[in-house]
């Protein structure tokens, strides 16, 4: 737990920011929430899924067969109804649900009723392509409309979808599709990043045909590349565009599978994160009304997230859409048209809630703050962060610089399992800590063990109690959805991350705890990256560690010895070991440093030591060597430190 003790100091920070009186005077949420979900917890969340628009109410509110749960038993409700049809008809077709922002400039307004219509017609779509409730969809797009749009139109017939980043390689994108069966895959040409179109069909024609579940490809047209193209291949333009504008929605079951996301595990196949309707969608509704203090009416709302990840799925697509809000998504990187093109879209748009990650606020930082402060940004009210533990000092630059000393900061920890928010403050209530997530949001629980399971100050977070929008499960995998959450702690689930409570019961989140790497807010397993390194021709072995950056929380360093035959042509080589994990798994796994080194350290059993890796990567004496089989392996390793080369 190295992190742990690197992180533990941070407990000590004494400041405190209060929750500014005005927002605190007309907060959505006050401090009787958490008596009320302390009284009763699942009154508490029976009160929030009344939020929803049920076609028939539940009969029970839970049934928990650890670790298996259903929430709103017997409810029946249809997910994209409540996300646009309901706002609809309650008057407000002529709301933006979105202002999207392409990165080459080109802007969409899309109102609720204008949504509504591209889904139905999406939903006809993909019924007459033949997918059916309870199919799997595989959505691997850009972030423009047509990725909520998809979603949408899958959620409105029951069919499940499955969003792969689309920075992830050919590669990963066949393993999800082979896992789920997916029957079709919904893509683009390609979509815009750092300036330039960047293709995406060509890796989908890669899958696909190594996929035979899927039986239609549906290509978004968006940068107008060239594209090959085969019988399954179908331009959305061609067979949504002629579709009726109108769908008439069937009610679900509390429990149909709203989506599957992939996530990295502690080995190297990612693990399908099962979510369903009811649960799911009415803990993100209330997390992002109640955390963000939404006023639908009034708030422009900006997740900067990709729907890639579960931040997109929960808080770009579900939360706000169930809310009836106001969302600006951008699809480019935040260098793209100038490194203020962030500041910019806040003041264009009017932006008041703001929601990104650590990574990106450490890169403003680096910028400088004449980029933001050429900006008028003063329609920002609230501001989240979201991803990885935020340093003290990111937390009060973003506080200062972007939220002018005004804005309340709500740091939330959860994960791609738990579907929503669980630690987090409440911007109207809690007087925050800079670097902390506070405390368990109402109607969550949470507990910090030790390796026995007793509730200690500093140890492990589990969840002691099932909340709604944990996850159903593990696709097809019963044993490791057991095996990787429940077996830990008897009864409890085991999050991966280290807590702390400080001296005034505030909750510190220390970093994963298992061989998870968090990069730029990004999870991604050491094993995932190792048999990459490994399948390369002249790997023989690989041992890769996250070692502490300043920029993205986490970097990517791979220890690599080489096949007799390999040659070592230096540069070269060390570009073509990133590479082919790019190819693999996706630019994102690239490690930021490889070493070639004679020998990995390893103990008489033959266990790779990963803290003696840890040490040399992050610049410090390596520790107790003393159980290595080889100890000169470590003087070896540590020469060749001396000339390691840096990123591409
Ligand atoms: C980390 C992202 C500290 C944590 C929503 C968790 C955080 C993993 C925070 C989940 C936070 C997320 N403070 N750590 N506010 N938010 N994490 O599945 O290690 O992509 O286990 O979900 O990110 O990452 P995931």
């Amino acid at each position: 737990m190295g992190l742990m003790t690197d992180l533990s100091a941070l407990s000590h920070e004494s400041r405190r920011f209060e929750p500014p009186a005005e927002l605190a005077a007309s907060a959505n949420v006050t401090a009787e929430a958490y008596e009320q979900s302390n009284k009763d917890r699942l009154a508490f969340w029976e009160t929030q899924a009344d939020r929803l628009l049920w076609d028939r109410r539940w009969d029970e509110v839970l049934d928990w067969q650890p670790p298996f749960a259903s929430w709103f038993v017997g409810g029946r409700l249809n997910a994209s109804v409540n996300c646009l049809d309901r706002h609809v008809d309650n008057g407000l077709g002529d709301r933006v649900a979105y202002h999207f922002v392409g990165e080459p400039g080109d802007t969409r307004t899309i109102t609720y009723a204008e949504l509504l219509k591209e889904v139905s017609k999406a939903a006809n779509a993909l019924t007459e392509l033949g997918v059916e409730a309870g199919d799997r969809v595989c959505i691997y797009l850009p972030l423009i409309p047509e990725a909520a749009i998809a979603m949408l139109a899958c959620a409105r017939i029951g069919a499940a979808h499955s969003v792969v980043f689309g920075g992830f390689s050919a590669q990963a994108l066949i393993d999800r599709i082979q896992d789920a069966n997916a029957k079709v895959v919904i893509t683009a040409d390609g979509g815009y990043r750092r300036g330039a179109p960047s293709a995406l069909k060509p890796a989908v024609d890669e899958a696909v045909a190594q996929c035979p579940s899927v039986t239609s490809v549906l290509v978004v047209k968006r940068t107008n590349q060239e594209v090959a193209w085969s019988d399954k291949d179908i331009w959305w333009e061609d067979v949504v565009d002629r579709q009726p504008d109108t769908h008439q929605a069937e009610a679900f079951d509390a429990e149909q599978p709203l989506f599957l996301l992939y996530t990295s595990g502690t080995t190297g196949k990612p693990k399908g994160i099962l979510h369903t309707t009811g649960g799911y969608l009415t803990q993100v509704a209330y997390t992002h009304w109640a955390v963000f203090d939404l006023k639908a009416e009034t708030d422009v709302y900006w997740c900067t997230a990709d729907v890639g990840w579960v931040t997109g799925h929960s808080y770009s697509v579900y939360g706000p859409l169930a809310n009836g809000a106001t969302s600006v998504l951008y699809e480019g990187t935040p260098d793209a048209g100038g490194k203020d093109r962030w500041w910019q879209i806040v003041e264009q748009y009017g932006v008041t809630i703001l929601y990104t990650a650590p990574t990106a606020i450490r890169t403003f930082m680096k910028w400088g703050d004449d980029l933001p402060g050429s900006r008028d940004l003063t329609s920002l009210r609230v501001l989240g962060s979201v991803g990885e533990p935020i340093n003290p000092e990111a937390w009060i630059w973003y506080r200062d610089v972007i939220g002018g000393g005004r804005c309340p900061i709500v740091d939330t920890w959860w994960q791609t399992e738990t579907g929503a928010m669980m630690i987090s403050p409440l911007p109207g209530v809690t007087s925050c800590k800079p670097g902390s997530a506070m405390g368990p949001l109402p109607g969550i629980s949470v507990d910090v063990c030790n390796d026995a399971g007793k509730s200690t100050s500093a140890g492990f977070l589990t969840l002691n109690e099932p909340w709604p929008a944990m996850l159903r499960g593990i696709w097809n995998d019963e044993a490791r959805f057991r095996e990787t959450y429940w077996s830990r702690f008897e009864g409890r689930y085991f999050a991966g991350d280290g807590a702390k409570w400080d001296e005034d019961h505030v909750l510190w989140l220390l970093g994963r705890v298992d061989d998870v790497m968090n990069v730029s807010g990004h999870r991604i397993s050491t094993t995932e990256v190792e048999s990459a390194l490994v399948s390369h021709p002249s790997v023989a072995e690989a041992a890769v560690v996250g070692a502490n950056d300043a920029t993205t929380g986490q970097a990517i360093v791979a220890f690599v010895t080489l096949k007799s035959a390999a040659v070592d042509d230096g540069e070269a080589l060390l570009k073509a070991l990133r590479e082919h994990v790019a190819k693999e798994i996706g630019p994102i796994a690239k490690p930021r440093t490889i070493l070639i080194t004679p020998e990995l350290p390893k103990t008489r059993s033959g266990k790779i030591m990963r803290r003696l890796l840890r040490d040399v990567a992050e610049g410090r004496e390596m520790g107790d060597v003393t159980t290595l089989a080889d100890p000169t392996v470590v003087n070896a390793i540590n020469e060749k430190m001396g000339t390691s080369s840096g990123e591409d």
